[in-house]
């Protein structure tokens, strides 16, 4: 069976059958996972840090072809990375990295950076060089009342 290329560039068909980093990392420094409000796709990233640097990172995704390609591209471009430097890695420069990706599936490349920003953001809070963040306000549940009574 012949798959449906049209729309899509080589490299992210590259990735897409060949993806790198995927799997699980036990016991990460940091974790980031981030849901797709567009299609409700979920995107997992574990990295392990060494002098500040990205010394290891893998993705899991629930997502279609595209965020695959799209984490196996982020974890390339990540890897070995100081953190600050990854951490300016956009959307945008992933998805140029991959020579482009069809406008139906951008929202799809946003699940990269955003779960390895989440991740970085994750380590920081644990070593303590950021706040934690407070709930979002719709995640509290004191004082809420069952609305059936
Ligand atoms: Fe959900 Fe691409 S359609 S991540």
């Amino acid at each position: 069976m012949i798959m449906a290329q049209v729309g899509y560039s080589k490299t992210v068909m590259e990735h897409f059958m060949n993806p790198r980093n995927v799997g699980v990392i036990e016991d990460p420094d940091g974790y980031g996972q981030v849901g797709n409000p567009v299609c409700g796709d979920l995107m997992e990233i574990f990295i392990k840090v060494k002098d500040n640097k990205i010394d290891d990172i893998k993705f899991r995704t629930f997502g279609c072809g595209s965020a695959i390609a799209v984490s196996s591209m982020v974890t390339e471009m990540a890897k070995g990375k100081t953190l600050d430097e990854a951490m300016k890695i956009t959307r945008g420069d992933v998805a140029k990295e991959l020579e482009g990706l069809p406008p139906q599936k951008m929202h799809c490349s946003n699940l990269g950076a955003d779960a390895l920003h989440s991740a970085i953001k994750d380590y920081w809070m644990k070593i303590g060089k950021i706040p934690k963040e407070e709930p979002k306000e719709e995640e509290r549940s004191e004082g809420e009342t069952c609305p059936s009574g």
